[in-house]
């Protein structure tokens, strides 16, 4: 849908580099993506929290949260899971502009609609982290028990049961969830960010 020509964009006084610069670090996504039990979520507020210990300005989306308000009229139809993926840009993209590091554990299957997001950001702003799992591993954790009812056959279009899941082909970052722990994860996150002078620690 295009914007109607009666909606004119009102520039903020306040810019993004003035908050910025009032936070000591740039604001930027996180993207965290991969399997349902691939440890996202997880990793996501281990790294908010280590950042916020910084003292940087941090927020997680999470999907299961933001499926429980902004998103709960969506399914998990390929359809539904695009128009959610677009919403979450659009919210980042906001995050963004306020100078806050976002950061966002949603499954974001499809290939096609990550890179709406990284290209609704201007660039360098979209970091995509891949957690990286098996598909074995996250049944066998099976932490909410949901790959256990979508063999049963109790839930439709499950991610890596009867819907796929296209693996990022060039992510800023790779994390093997499987083999490393949590705390090297956090670390190598860290470190990026810290490479990519979004974050500096003296
Ligand atoms: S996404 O595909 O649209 O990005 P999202 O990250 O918002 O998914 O939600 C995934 C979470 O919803 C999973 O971690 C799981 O807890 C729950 N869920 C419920 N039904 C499904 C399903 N059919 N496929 C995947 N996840 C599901």
């Amino acid at each position: 849908m295009t914007v109607s020509e009666d909606i004119t964009w009102h520039t903020a006084t306040v810019s993004r580099a003035d908050r910025e610069k009032m936070n000591s670090h740039k604001s930027a996504v996180l993207w965290f993506t991969g399997l349902s039990g691939a440890g996202k979520s997880s990793l996501a507020h281990a790294v908010e929290d280590r950042l916020f210990k910084l003292g940087c300005r941090t927020y997680v989306l999470d999907g299961d949260n933001i499926r429980h308000g902004l998103c709960k009229d969506l399914s998990f139809s390929d359809t539904d899971r695009s128009e959610n993926i677009r919403r979450i840009g659009e919210v980042a993209k906001l995050f963004t502009e306020s100078g806050v590091l976002t950061l966002t554990a949603f499954i974001s299957p499809f290939r096609s609609d990550r890179s709406t997001v990284r290209e609704l950001l201007d660039e360098g702003d979209f970091i995509e982290i891949y957690c990286k799992c098996d598909l074995n591993v996250c049944e066998e954790r099976d932490v909410k028990g949901l790959y256990k009812k979508a063999r049963a056959g109790e839930i439709a279009d499950f991610t890596g049961i009867h819907s796929t899941y296209e693996e990022p082909l060039k992510p800023e970052i790779t994390v093997d969830t499987a083999a490393q722990s949590i705390e090297e994860s956090v670390e190598q996150v860290i470190n990026a960010l810290v490479k990519r002078n979004i974050i500096s620690i003296n």
